[in-house]
C-alpha cells in the first residue's frame, strides 16, 4: 500500500529549466487537477496542526489554493498575503529575495486581530524568503504566528532552517532534493 505522501508525490510534475535554466520547477497544477489531490493534501496538512487557528495567512498565488482549502478545513478565517499593489485598503509591505528574483508582499494593515493565532501557508518552501516576509508582515500586524505549512519543501535551499531560526514551527508534506 502506498502512503499519502507517495500518492501526492506522484501527482507533482517536475519541469526542468523553468522559469530559468537550472531550476527544477515543482509543478502542483497536476496535483490540483486530480479529483482527490487537493483534498488529500489539505487533510494531511490539517493533521499536522495542533490547537485552534484563527487565521490562515495564504501567500499569492499558488498558496491561495492550498491555504483557502486548509482554512475551510480548520474552521479558520483566510488572510490574503498578496504581491504588492493588489490590495485596495491600507497595507504594510515587506521585500524579499526569491530563488529566481526579488519581489514585495503586502497585507491589509487591519487584517489581523491582536494576538490572533495565525498559520502561514504556501505551496512550496525554497529559500524561505517569501514565507519569512509573510511572517514579518503578520507579526508587524500584531498576529501570533503559530506555524507555517507547505505542500513541498526544497531543504537544500535552507528555508526550513531559516523559519526555525525565526522561531516558526515549519512543516511540509513532501521534500525534493
Ligand atoms: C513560489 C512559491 C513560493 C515561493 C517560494 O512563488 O509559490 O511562494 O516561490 O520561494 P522562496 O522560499 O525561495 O521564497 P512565486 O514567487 O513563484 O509566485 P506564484 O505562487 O505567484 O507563482
Ligand atoms: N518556487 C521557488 N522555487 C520553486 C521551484 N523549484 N519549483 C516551484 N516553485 C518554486
Amino acid at each position: 500500500m502506498t502512503s499519502v505522501a507517495d500518492d501526492l508525490r506522484a501527482l507533482v510534475r517536475t519541469i526542468p529549466d523553468f522559469p530559468k535554466p537550472g531550476i527544477q520547477f515543482r509543478d502542483i497544477t497536476t496535483l490540483m487537477l486530480d479529483r482527490s489531490g487537493l483534498s488529500r493534501a489539505v487533510d494531511a496538512l490539517a493533521d499536522t496542526v495542533d490547537g485552534p487557528i484563527d487565521l490562515v495567512a495564504a501567500i499569492e498565488a499558488r498558496g491561495f489554493a492550498i491555504g483557502g482549502a486548509l482554512a475551510v478545513k480548520l474552521g479558520a478565517g483566510l488572510l490574503l498575503i498578496r504581491k504588492d499593489g493588489k490590495l485596495p485598503g491600507k497595507t504594510i509591505a515587506e521585500d524579499y529575495a526569491l530563488e529566481y528574483g526579488t519581489d514585495r508582499l503586502a497585507m491589509h494593515v487591519d487584517a489581523c486581530t491582536p494576538d490572533a493565532r495565525v498559520l502561514v501557508v504556501d505551496d512550496l518552501l525554497a529559500t524561505g524568503g517569501t514565507a519569512l516576509a509573510a511572517v514579518r508582515l503578520v507579526r508587524r500586524a500584531g498576529g501570533n504566528v503559530v506555524g507555517a505549512r507547505f505542500l513541498i519543501d526544497l531543504p537544500e535551499l535552507g528555508g526550513g532552517d531559516a523559519l526555525v531560526a525565526a522561531g516558526v514551527d515549519a512543516r511540509s508534506l513532501l521534500a525534493y532534493e
